[in-house]
């Protein structure tokens, strides 16, 4: 995803200009056995030792490049630790969390200073977080949190109770539920991967919003799956979502009934979702939420095909991160602003929260375009 190389630079000078006085020292290597998804997905860089300017070497874990989204957060993260003067081991996964506990095995072993992840399971990891703590590497939780472990030392992520909510918010108001009188609406709930901690999140604000009318009977869930394991998509992925809405059509909404909303927790499985309505509703599109302002849910939203996004600027958690990593590195504290809503079950991890927004055909342009972050083109 290079659309973005503008916003990309100017953030870049920005940390660049926050983080004056820290050297440039980047000799990366390419190796055979990085287990990269594509070949353009890693780097592999030798040692990582400080140095008077303040660079070394900073591991960087990504889950996938099957979505956009960890795309533009791993190449926002190697330009602005670069822009800083670190050197930066940026490897992806494939979604398979083998792989990605193999990747920070060698993180470590490379000698890295601090290790950003993002992970695929949360609960997953734990062996590769003892060799960590046993090394004494920091390590910051990116997006999602890493369960269980006493090696997380921070976490950096949008509000996701927040996200949740904003998409249960959306809803409510666009089927105005609260002037509902004896009116009933139906919907349908699709959330992420079981094994994201984020889920719990996103889920949770949203129905904090929606039960209330589930209990009301003013809205109806006609497959009666309502509960948070049942309406999972393993991976978040479009398929799976697409397979299991088809089946919740051709049952429930095939015999005329509407369906009138959809609760989508992301963009991938909203994206299973639109295709399953073309494929097998009638009717008109339901609201349909979703979340990450990926390109292809963007331009359902302009067909009318999606009704809403939530906008985390993936600018904005670089930067944020970056900022962390520099303030352990120099041997000070990050900024922080929540220390009590994320417990990993080991001990409550200091967090730094960004603000989510939502998005949809009223204001997509200024949030999405008039930011620098999509141009025209990108959406067309
Ligand atoms: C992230 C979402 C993303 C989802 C699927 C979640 O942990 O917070 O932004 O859509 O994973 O990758």
């Amino acid at each position: 995803m290079r659309k973005k190389l503008l916003g990309v630079l100017l953030s870049v000078a920005m940390v660049a200009s926050l983080l004056a006085g820290c050297g440039d020292k980047n000799d990366n290597t390419q190796t055979p056995d990085n287990q990269n998804e594509t070949d353009d997905a890693g780097e592999n860089n030798d040692g990582g030792t400080d140095d008077a300017s303040g660079g070394g070497l900073v591991g960087v874990a990504m889950p996938t490049k099957d979505l956009q989204r960890w795309n533009q957060d791993g190449s926002n993260m190697e330009t602005e630790l670069k822009a800083a003067g670190y050197e930066v081991d940026l490897q992806y996964a494939s979604n398979d969390v083998n792989t990605q506990v193999s990747q920070i095995e060698n993180m470590i072993s490379n000698g890295c200073k601090v290790l950003v992840i993002a992970s695929i399971e949360g609960d997953s990891l734990g062996t590769v977080m003892d060799q960590a703590k046993e090394a004494g590497i920091p390590v910051i939780a990116y997006d999602r949190l890493i369960m269980n472990s006493e090696a997380v030392t921070y976490y950096a992520t949008f509000d996701n109770y927040v996200v949740g909510k904003k998409q249960g918010e959306y809803i409510r108001d666009a089927l105005d539920l609260d002037n509902a009188g004896d009116k009933t609406y139906n919907i349908e709930f699709v959330t992420g991967d079981p094994g994201d901690n984020n889920v719990n999140f996103f889920f949770g604000g949203a129905m904090d919003v929606l039960q209330k009318y589930l209990d009301a009977g003013t809205l109806v869930c006609r497959s009666g799956q309502t509960d948070k394991d049942t309406v999972a998509t393993v991976n978040w992925d479009t398929g799976a979502a697409q397979t299991r809405f088809e089946t919740i059509l051709s049952s429930f909404y095939s015999d005329g009934e509407k369906l009138d909303a959809v609760l989508a927790s992301n963009d991938s499985t909203a994206l299973g979702v639109a295709n399953a309505l073309a494929s097998s509703y009638k009717g008109d599109y339901p609201v349909l939420t979703g979340q990450d302002c990926d390109i292809a849910s963007v331009k359902n939203m302009i067909d009318g095909k999606q009704s809403m996004s939530i906008f985390k600027d993936t600018r904005t958690l670089a930067s944020k991160v970056v900022e962390m990593v520099d303030a352990i590195m120099k041997g000070g504290e990050p900024d922080i602003n929540d220390r009590e809503s994320y417990d990993n079950g080991d001990h409550v991890v200091p967090s730094y929260l960004c603000e989510p927004e939502f998005a949809d055909i009223k204001n997509y342009k200024e949030i999405l375009i008039d930011s620098g972050y999509y141009s025209e083109d990108d959406l067309k």
